[in-house]
């Protein structure tokens, strides 16, 4: 019984952290990025709509937060020259956020069909030209055009990592792979940086192609 009591609440605790956490985090997107109010209206357009945290069939749902992101894209050297691949893009926010400040083509993929169709639709409402979709399993993207991949797929299997990983070999010399919380084998790791998540720090890992 104590047992249950101790778990509900650390349960909510959690509950409630992760609600902080989001709180702040928007109130520095909306200091950091809100003065540009395209993106502030389709930002808050996405928000509004279906919540994907609570969506069942895409459970357990994460988001990289937009000010963790611009981190990670500066770091990594992000140029509008780049073509950007957000593999497992979710509701899209970070695409349409890379897309917009970085002025690069950024394709999303993810396999849920309500995400991309919602994604694609802002898409269009906003004129976002160089943002695009796609509902497919990201493992059969070709990824011989793109120079900077991003993978947050903290919660994928080793063998899919391994099936993805082979997929990424024909990508071309000199493109980026940045995955968040291990490394990939075989490509020449250039840095590992930490970045804030909701969950905790996450560790960030930036690959090189080079053959
Ligand atoms: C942790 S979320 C990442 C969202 C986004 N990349 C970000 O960083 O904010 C992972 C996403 O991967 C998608 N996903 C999982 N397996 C997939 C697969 N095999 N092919 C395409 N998308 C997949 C899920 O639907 C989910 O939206």
């Amino acid at each position: 019984m104590l047992g249950k009591i101790v778990e509900a609440f650390e349960l909510l605790y959690l509950h409630v952290a992760v609600k902080v956490y989001e709180g702040l985090q928007q109130r520095r997107v909306r200091k950091l990025f809100y003065h540009d109010r395209k993106f502030q209206a389709l930002d808050q357009a996405l928000l509004q709509g279906p919540n994907p945290f609570r969506l069942k069939e895409a459970f357990p749902y994460g988001e990289t937060p937009l000010c963790s992101l611009k981190q990670i894209a500066d770091r990594c050297g992000l140029k509008p020259e780049d073509k950007m691949v957000d593999l497992g893009c979710g509701r899209g926010r970070g695409v349409f956020f890379l897309a917009h400040h970085y002025g690069c083509q950024v394709h999303g993929i993810d396999k849920m069909r309500d995400f991309i169709d919602q994604a694609s639709r802002l898409k269009e409402q906003y004129s976002v030209e160089n943002a695009s979709f796609l509902c497919e399993d990201l493992r059969n993207y070709d990824f011989s055009q793109a120079t900077f991949v991003f993978f947050y797929g903290t919660i994928f299997s080793e063998e899919f990592v391994r099936e993805l990983t082979e997929k990424l070999k024909v990508l071309p010399e000199g493109a980026k792979i940045i995955t968040v919380s291990y490394p990939l084998e075989g490509f020449e790791l250039k840095d590992q940086f930490p970045v804030s998540f909701s969950w905790g720090t996450g560790e960030v890992y930036y690959h090189l192609v080079s053959k």
